[in-house]
């Protein structure tokens, strides 16, 4: 899809000195790396991927897959060589336009060499095959992530930079793409991913394939595949198809999850606007992790959720789905959205006031650790913090409601959306927009939540 670049020329200084720092020196001319500030490798140059078709053979017995990723991609320039982002297992060949293409790996870099270079503009097609044992990433600050086994299958789970664990990719938050999958396993074992089924798993042999197509734009970071035993649920609410996938071996209230999941859609709808994608659901799976993720179309608990957490990870279809940051700094577009959407959600439905829930936090006192770090530019090891990203996401959202009244802060909520869904944007586009709306200088209200370290005036 195509990208919107971000930054003015300070931030691009900035990252072309960082880039410069952190990529290996086989890649000097910065085709590794999109830029992010965070994640200075995720990412590539020089063209735009428009579809990912992903062949997944996956024997859960043995965890091994064995796999073809076909790209659509176009160039941006002339490209003699490009980078995809890829730490999986080893590569048998790859190809370019169907002719055999060179490539080597340095660290997550996979560079591809194309017997012709690719002139300006032009529509090429990369597949690669590769096969062996996808290995989650174990991060000491963002925990595990990638490619996940379990007991029974596998499950993948990207957020922030894991989808290079399983498939060759452009892990850039600016190049969205739509995604096929066909993901075969022996017969009996259950395949689901991001979006809609394309008819029923097809069976040859011992062996199944069940084939998933995403059709809206997605951030590769919400890619997704589960592979196991499920007890899978296929419901509407209203047209829209949802469905949910629970292990059997789950504990709690395995029934909760497709009325949990279409009674927030139904609330959200109200509050944000339309509901962004062609099918919703959910995916519980013991997966040791202890998070859940707002995959696209179909977030992942590990565990039956309860019904705040489904009120999180379906508002994030709105607030970082469908609307994405352009960068790993701006992850409170995502949280503090997520946030704000369960404290509106408790208010209205016999919880305490969002205001109460404020002036709850708002009480820890200046100087606290509550207040450290830039809650727009944490800092990559802490883009998860509960309290900078996810509490102090959510305040700024309330600070700004009682700014701007409550009639153009929803308008806010839902022009946010209808202007940005399927693109990315950032904490400058939030602002200008809440500006355009309120007329009024919101700059000293954004500074003083989202870049300082102090706790901010009472709004
Ligand atoms: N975005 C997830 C949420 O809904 C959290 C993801 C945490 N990921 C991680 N690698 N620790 O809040
Ligand atoms: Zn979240």
């Amino acid at each position: 899809m195509t990208k919107r670049r971000w930054g003015t020329a300070a931030t691009s200084l900035a990252c072309a000195l960082m880039l410069v720092a952190a990529v290996p020196a086989s890649a000097s001319d910065n085709s590794a790396g999109a830029g992010d500030p965070y994640f200075p490798l995720a990412g590539n140059q020089g063209y735009d991927v428009e579809h990912y078709d992903l062949a997944l053979d996956f024997t859960p017995s043995s965890h091994y897959l064995a796999a073809q990723a076909t790209i659509s991609a176009r160039a941006e320039k002339e490209l003699a060589r490009f980078d995809l982002d890829y730490s999986g297992p080893a590569i048998d060949r790859v190809t370019v336009d169907g002719r055999p293409a060179a490539f080597a790996r340095d660290g997550q870099e996979l560079t591809v060499t194309p017997d012709r270079s690719l002139r300006r503009g032009k529509h090429f097609t990369v597949r690669v095959w590769y096969r062996g044992n996808p290995q989650p990433i174990d991060d000491p600050t963002l925990g595990i992530y990638g490619w996940i086994n379990t007991d029974d299958g596998a499950v993948a789970l990207n957020e922030p930079d894991g989808a290079r664990s399983w498939y060759p990719v452009n892990d850039d938050l600016n190049d969205k793409a739509t995604y096929t999958y066909r993901i075969t396993t022996p017969n009996g074992v259950t395949a689901l991913a991001n979006g809609e089924p394309q008819g029923k798993p097809d069976v040859r042999g011992d062996k199944t394939t069940a084939v998933w197509n995403m059709r809206k734009p997605m951030a590769s970071y919400l890619s997704m595949v589960a592979i196991g035993k499920f007890d899978v649920t296929s419901g509407r609410i209203g047209r829209l198809p949802n469905i949910t996938a629970v292990d059997p071996g789950s504990e709690g209230d395995t029934a909760s999850l497709a009325p949990d999941t279409a009674a927030a859609v139904r609330w959200e709808q109200d509050t944000f606007g339309k509901y962004p994608f062609d099918s919703v659901g959910g995916i519980v799976d013991r997966l040791g992790v202890d998070y859940a993720l707002e995959t696209q179309s179909r977030p992942v608990y590990d565990g039956v959720p309860d019904a705040a957490t489904v009120v999180h990870e379906i508002a994030h279809q709105w607030y970082g789905d469908a609307v994405t940051p352009k960068t790993w700094a701006d992850i409170w577009l995502n949280e503090g959205f997520a946030t704000y959407a369960e404290w509106l959600w408790d208010e209205q439905h016999g919880g305490p006031t969002v205001r109460s829930v404020f002036d709850g936090w708002y009480a820890k006192p200046a100087g606290d650790r509550f207040w450290k770090l830039k809650t727009a530019d944490p800092g990559r090891d802490e883009i998860f913090s509960y309290s900078a990203i996810y509490l102090r996401g959510g305040m700024t959202l309330q600070a700004l409601r009682v700014t701007m009244g409550d009639r153009d802060f929803f308008t806010l909520l839902r022009t946010w959306v209808d202007t940005y869904k399927y693109r990315n944007a950032d904490t400058g586009d939030l602002r200008a927009l809440a500006e355009k709306i309120s007329h009024k200088n919101l700059k000293p209200l954004f500074d003083a939540w989202l870049y300082s370290e102090e706790k901010p005036a009472r709004p």
